[in-house]
C-alpha cells in the first residue's frame, strides 16, 4: 500500500499492510494482527513527522478515533479529552470558539491531536507541556489501558517519554488538555510580538501565528516538507560564549543552564538555504525546512541532510539532530 499521500514530505513508499482505525477495537484488531505475524508496527496520524527511509515492512495503522469531551469545567479552566485522531488545528480553532484559551500560539500545526504529545509539540513561546494534563492510551507490553499524569510524560524540548522509554511501545488514544477560561496571552516569541498589541485577544494573536508561520513554512501541498527538519542544537554555555566571540549576531538563547541555538541560522551560515540537489533542498524562506519537490525517497532526503549536518559540524562543532521520526 502506498505511503506517498500519507507522509507530507511526499516520499514514494509502501507499507507492507495498512489498516485505518476508527475505533478502539479497530485499533486491538491491529494490534493484534501485527503480533500474530510477528510484525513491528507503525502508528500513523498525519504523516507530518516522518522520514520513510524504506519500504515500511510491517503493519501501518492509520489512527482516526474521534471526539471532544469535556471533562469538568469550574468556570476558570476547562479540562478537555480530545481523542487521537482529531486534528489539532482543527482542534485549536474549535477551542477558540469555545473560548477556552491557551493553543493560540500553537494554531496552524499539522498534523494529529495524538502526535501532540509525542514531541510536545511547541512554536512561538508556548509548548504542548503547558497545557497538558493527562495522556491516555494502550500500553504495548501487556495491552492494557493506562493513563499518564502529565508529569509522567517527561516532556521537553521536543522531547517525550514517547520517544524514550516508551518508544514504540504506547498507543496515544486520548490527549487530556487544562485550558483557560480567561485568556492570558503569551507574546514572548519577538517575531510574534510584533506582529499585535500587548493586549491582544486570543483570536489575534492566533491570527497573528498563522500569518507569521505562512510567511517562512510551505505548505506540504505545495511543497512536500515536514517542517523544521532539524531539532534547534542545545549546547552549554561555554562553548555558546566561544561560538558567539567569533559569531556575534549568532541568535541564541538560555534553555535552563545551557543554550539553544538557532538551527536554521546555523544552516543558513553554512550557505544551504534555498539551495536544492537532485529534487531535494532547503527552503528559501527558511533555511530550517526541507523540502522534497522531487517528491524523492527518503534515502536521498537522508543523504541530504547528512551533508548538511557534516558542514555545519565542521563549520561550528555543533552536531545537528534530525527532529523528525526516521523510519
Ligand atoms: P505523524 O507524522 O503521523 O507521527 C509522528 C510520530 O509520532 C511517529 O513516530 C508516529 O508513530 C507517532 N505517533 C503519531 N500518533 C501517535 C499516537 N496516537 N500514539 C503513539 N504514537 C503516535 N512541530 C512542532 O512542534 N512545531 C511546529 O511549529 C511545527 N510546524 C510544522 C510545520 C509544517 C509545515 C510541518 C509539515 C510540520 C510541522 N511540525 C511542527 C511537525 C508536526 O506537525 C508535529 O510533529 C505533529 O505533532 C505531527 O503529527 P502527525 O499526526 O502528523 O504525526
Ligand atoms: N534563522 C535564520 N535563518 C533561517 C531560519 C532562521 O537566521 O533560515 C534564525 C531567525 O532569524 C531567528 C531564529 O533563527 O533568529 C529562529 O527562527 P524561527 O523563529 O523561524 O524559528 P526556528 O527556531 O527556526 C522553531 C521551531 C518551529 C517553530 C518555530 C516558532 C524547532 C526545531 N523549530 O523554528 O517548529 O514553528 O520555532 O516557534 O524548534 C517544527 O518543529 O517542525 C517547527 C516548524
Amino acid at each position: 500500500v502506498s505511503l506517498q499521500m500519507r507522509n507530507t514530505l511526499a516520499v514514494p513508499a509502501n507499507a507492507r499492510h495498512f489498516i485505518t482505525a476508527t475505533t478502539l477495537s479497530e485499533l486491538r484488531d491491529g494490534l493484534a494482527f501485527a503480533r500474530q505475524h510477528e510484525l513491528p508496527q507503525l502508528i500513523l496520524g498525519g504523516g507530518s513527522n516522518i522520514v520513510l527511509s524504506r519500504d515500511y515492512d510491517g503493519v501501518v495503522i492509520a489512527l482516526n478515533l474521534r471526539g471532544v469531551r469535556v471533562l469538568s469545567d469550574d468556570g476558570e479552566t476547562v479540562l478537555v479529552s480530545v481523542a487521537a485522531g482529531e486534528n489539532w488545528d482543527a482542534f485549536v480553532r474549535y477551542s477558540l470558539e469555545q473560548g477556552w484559551y491557551g493553543l493560540e500560539n500553537l494554531s496552524a500545526i499539522p498534523g494529529s491531536v495524538g502526535a501532540a504529545p509525542i514531541q510536545n509539540i511547541g512554536a512561538y513561546g508556548v509548548e504542548l507541556s503547558s497545557v497538558l494534563h493527562a495522556v491516555v492510551g494502550v500500553d504495548l507490553a501487556n495491552d492494557s489501558e493506562r493513563r499518564l499524569s502529565a508529569a509522567e510524560c517527561e516532556l521537553s524540548y521536543r522531547d517525550s517519554i514517547f520517544k524514550q522509554g516508551l518508544r514504540d511501545r504506547f498507543v496515544i488514544t486520548e490527549v487530556e488538555l487544562a485550558l483557560h477560561r480567561q485568556s492570558a496571552v503569551n507574546l514572548s516569541y519577538p517575531a510574534l510580538a510584533v506582529e499585535v498589541s500587548a493586549d491582544a485577544s486570543p483570536q489575534e494573536v492566533a491570527a497573528a501565528v498563522r500569518k507569521v508561520r505562512g510567511r517562512k513554512l510551505p505548505s506540504p501541498a505545495d511543497l512536500p516538507n515536514a517542517g523544521s527538519f532539524f531539532k534547534n542544537p542545545i549546547i552549554s554555555r561555554a562553548q555558546a560564549d566561544e561560538l558567539q566571540q567569533s559569531h556575534p549576531e549568532m541568535p541564541l538563547w538560555p534553555h535552563g543552564d545551557a543554550c539553544k541555538l538557532a538551527a536554521g541560522w546555523l544552516v543558513e551560515q553554512a550557505g544551504w538555504r534555498g539551495v536544492e540537489h537532485n529534487g531535494v533542498g532547503m527552503y528559501r524562506e527558511q533555511a530550517l525546512v526541507l523540502i522534497n519537490p522531487g517528491r524523492c525517497s527518503g534515502e536521498r532526503i537522508l543523504g541530504f541532510a547528512a551533508d548538511i549536518q557534516s558542514s555545519v559540524q565542521d563549520r561550528f562543532g555543533v552536531t545537528l539532530e534530525i527532529e523528525p521520526r526516521v523510519y
